[in-house]
């Protein structure tokens, strides 16, 4: 099951809670109902923030060097700066070499 589809279980099955919720006998029974929707939701949260960072991460892939630098600065700020310099001189020279563009 990839992330997407997680997410969509997720939703299906704290929305089964919430019938199961309305459809329950006694106050004991919503209790208990209300505390796994408490539960479900709270790790469906933060399996959210962690979708949120696997988008964040394939943008940057996008615009990353593709080719090793080995003498690059590692740190901040030069790294800020150097990076995006040496992804634009790695994409002209993909270009011009006819590399596969990904
Ligand atoms: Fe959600």
């Amino acid at each position: 099951m990839d992330a997407l589809e997680l997410l969509k279980h997720d939703h299906r099955m704290v929305e089964q809670l919430f019938r199961d919720y309305h459809a329950a006998y006694s106050d004991e029974q919503r209790r208990g109902v209300a505390e796994l929707v408490v539960r479900e939701l709270s790790k469906h949260a933060a399996l959210e923030d962690l979708d949120e960072l696997g988008r964040l991460l394939d943008e940057a892939k996008r615009v990353a060097p593709t080719r090793p630098h080995p003498h690059a600065p590692e740190e901040p700020p030069a790294l800020t700066l150097a990076a995006p310099l040496a992804a634009a001189y790695d994409r002209i020279r993909d270009r011009l070499q006819r590399r596969p563009r990904t």
